[in-house]
């Protein structure tokens, strides 16, 4: 398999969890490369539902190495909340399990003034997960961040994490919000540092041993390609490159060692939180939130819907490279007589092929439609390409073909055996 890159090439949610738990069998290490917990990768295996925030998904499989790299924000008392939820369902997590030793924490503040932002925003916010992701990485830029490495230092902790409490009780004072106990917050992460510490690790290293070892590395991204700090819908992103490129700064390996981008992407459009959405319908909402479907995985917040935008999806090959396709939730479209897709926006007379990068234009585009007869019967069931109806299997080619690249895989459920490869 080489190395892969796996990224999300709409708005977050294509269904990413499972394309990685499928992919992972052929490999040998699965690494997250950003973000932090905002991110909620679910995958079914049996009956079972598991929903992953940190940990990588190849923790669901025996014998395969996870490792949250130097890119991710760690709230560490998540992540110690996460380990100890898998071990109750029977995963194995120990020495499958590395975190980078730098990569940098979440604290409660950022979580408080994440929330505080947002109310100041009103109606312009931008409708975080409220985990603290923005502020986190914000104070890493700044260069004023804690890292694992110092969590892991008892006497160094707690120096800067007072200075750090200091600092933001005064900022949290200025909104009008409760200052932080440092004797709490203190305690509180020096529990989950005395249980993290046996999984910190110079993950850099360890990488490069296994490329010389010729292991093969599963790059597991997280949030969706419009959600990038920069070439997503800025300022309604998220605060990390979800792109590829994120995925060899989040890591520590070089562009030319990366193998092959596959972009995961839904057969339709989603998107949670604010921000323009141009092909964004009450019909297809209306109609895969009745079938008990799009609600989001770390919120629970109903996702917005629309039909698959083929610009955006363009776009979304450009900027990551993507060289093959996974198209995921084919059986949500079954019951429709027709299917829209957009291949240009509108705005007045002007048409556009491309994303705008100005917001507010992006979300004064008007989408241009092409329809295709819907195939009306169920798709849950079939395993084979041959084996989908016509009126799908052109649907399929068709949005591949529109967003430039090699349709490799549709999923028509859930579960690992709902996947057909190409
Ligand atoms: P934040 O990452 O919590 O700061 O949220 C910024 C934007 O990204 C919001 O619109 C969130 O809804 C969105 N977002 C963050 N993580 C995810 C995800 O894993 N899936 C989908 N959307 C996400």
């Amino acid at each position: 398999m080489a190395n892969t890159i796996l990224i999300g090439a709409q708005w977050g949610d294509e269904g990413k969890g499972k394309i990685i738990d499928v992919l992972t069998e052929q490999a040998d290490v699965v690494v997250r490369t950003q973000g932090g917990n905002n991110a909620g990768h679910t995958v079914f295996i049996g009956a079972r539902k598991y929903v992953l925030h940190l940990v990588p998904s190849g923790v669901l499989r025996r014998r395969k190495v996870c490792v949250i790299g130097n890119g991710v924000v760690v709230d560490p008392i998540g992540l110690v909340g996460e380990i100890d939820g898998l071990r109750k369902l029977g995963v194995k997590v120990d020495d499958n399990l590395f975190i980078s030793e730098t990569a940098h924490l979440v604290f409660p503040y950022h979580r408080e003034l994440d929330s505080q932002r947002e109310i100041l925003k009103g109606k312009n916010k931008i409708g975080t997960t409220k985990r603290g992701i923005g502020p986190a990485y914000g104070d890493k830029a700044a260069r004023t961040g804690l890292r694992m490495i110092d969590l892991i230092n008892p006497p160094r902790f707690e120096s800067l994490l007072r200075q750090k409490i200091r600092e933001n009780n005064e900022i949290l004072k200025a909104f009008g919000a409760t200052p932080l106990s440092f004797k709490e917050v203190h305690s509180d992460y020096r529990a989950a540092g005395d249980r993290l510490k046996p999984f910190v690790a110079n993950t850099v290293v360890l990488l490069h041993n296994a490329m010389r070892q010729r292991k093969d590395i599963l790059f597991e991204g997280a949030q969706g390609t419009f959600l990038d700090i920069d070439h997503g819908t800025y300022p309604f992103v998220t605060s990390s490159n979800t792109t590829a490129g994120g995925a060899c700064t989040g890591s520590g390996v070089p562009p030319h060692r990366m193998d092959r981008v596959v972009g995961v992407m839904k057969a339709y459009t989603t998107r949670v939180g604010e921000g323009p959405l141009p092909t964004e319908s009450a019909e297809i909402a209306d109609m895969l939130h009745a079938m008990g479907r799009e609600f989001g995985a770390t919120t629970g917040r109903p996702r917005r819907c629309g039909w698959f935008d083929a610009v955006a999806t363009r776009h979304a090959t450009m900027v990551n490279g993507i060289d093959e396709l996974a198209v995921t939730n084919v059986d949500g479209l079954d019951s429709l007589a027709t299917i829209k897709v957009c291949v240009a926006y509108r705005i007045g007379t002007a048409r556009y092929d491309y994303v705008p990068n100005d917001v507010e234009a992006m979300a004064r585009c008007q989408p241009v439609y092409v329809e295709f007869p819907g195939w009306r019967t169920p798709t849950n069931k079939v395993r084979r390409w041959k084996d989908l109806p016509s009126k799908t299997r052109a649907y399929l080619k068709a949005i591949a073909e529109l967003t430039g690249a090699r349709l490799a895989i549709a999923s028509v459920g859930p579960a690992r055996e709902q996947t057909i490869f190409l």
